[in-house]
């Protein structure tokens, strides 16, 4: 497919780890909805491609992103919004049933913070820096910042990010649970490729159930979470990789999963 505000490629020793760059450089990715309508074709296109095990998703050395795009939104009204379920089209990454690593260096701002914040795991170069500034131009997060933010960070935390506009550097990010690692800016790719990687060693099928269980403890009750959990985990018991890895550990050999 050919895409005008985000690059993709197949990267990764395995060639298994499916690439996506956020490429408005001028506008400091600024998340338009063309882009944001690429990005949701590109996510299910690997989604579906059983090569692929791992998304990355990121930006360039000065912006992950720098938010919604202020100057496409600046004339919205509020039947508008609601008329044409202004962002919907976010709602495309949580359905992912791969992993997706946020990769973030540089500015990850309103909207660009939410994307990492809808990614599985987020990684950061030394000079990242997130912020929910909404507040700065007289509006609120509205694709998770308030919802999403809390859950990583905590209230008072959040509280201070969503209410004063303040960044926050990846040392900070990291401190606060935002962000899981950090590393130099020109070696973030490579580790977070790295990761993919190593995701990618796994059967998909169970990193797959794995993701959704991880979810659960975002999006119910810990009761019904952990319910959750226990069928899926003796869900695992019906698959054939789960016979196959613990076959291997046994016979004490690498395992060949089948996705199956
Ligand atoms: C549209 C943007 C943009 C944005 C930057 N640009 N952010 N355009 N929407 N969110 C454009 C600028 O207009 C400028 O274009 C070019 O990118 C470079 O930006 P500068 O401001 O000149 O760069 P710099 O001085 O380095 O400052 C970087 C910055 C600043 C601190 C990140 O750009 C900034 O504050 N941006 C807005 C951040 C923000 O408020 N984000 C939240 C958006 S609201 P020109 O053509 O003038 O050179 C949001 C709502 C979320 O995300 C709702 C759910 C998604």
């Amino acid at each position: 497919a050919q895409y005008e505000n985000i690059k993709i490629d197949v990267v990764g020793a395995k060639k298994n780890v499916g690439l996506i760059s956020l490429n408005r450089p001028k506008a400091l990715n600024a998340l338009c909805k063309d882009l944001f309508v690429e990005l949701g074709k590109a996510v299910k296109d690997f989604d579906a491609d059983d090569k692929i095990a791992t998304i990355i998703i990121t930006g360039n050395e000065k912006a992950f992103a720098a938010g919604a795009d202020i100057k496409e939104m600046q004339n919205n009204t509020y039947s508008s919004n609601v008329k044409a379920g202004f962002l919907q089209e976010w709602e495309d990454i949580s359905n992912c049933g791969k992993p997706i690593i946020a990769a973030v260096n540089g500015f990850a701002l309103g909207g660009g913070c939410e994307l990492a914040m809808l990614c599985d795991i987020i990684y950061a170069g030394e000079k990242a820096k997130f912020g929910q500034p909404e507040i700065n131009i007289g509006t609120i997060p509205g694709a998770g910042g308030t919802q999403r933010l809390p859950r990583y960070v905590g209230k008072s935390k959040a509280m201070e990010i969503v209410l004063s506009g303040n960044f926050v550097d990846a040392h900070e990010a990291e401190k606060m649970g935002l962000v899981s690692k950090v590393f130099p800016v020109e070696k973030l790719l490579e580790e977070t490729i790295k990761l993919a990687e190593r995701i990618g060693t796994h059967s998909p099928l169970v990193v797959k159930l794995a993701k959704q269980a991880v979810n659960q403890a975002y999006e119910t009750t810990l009761k019904s979470g952990l319910q959750y959990e226990k069928s899926s985990f003796y869900g695992t018991f019906a698959t054939e990789d789960r016979k196959e890895g613990m076959t291997a550990f046994v016979e004490k050999r690498a395992p060949n999963f089948k996705n199956n």
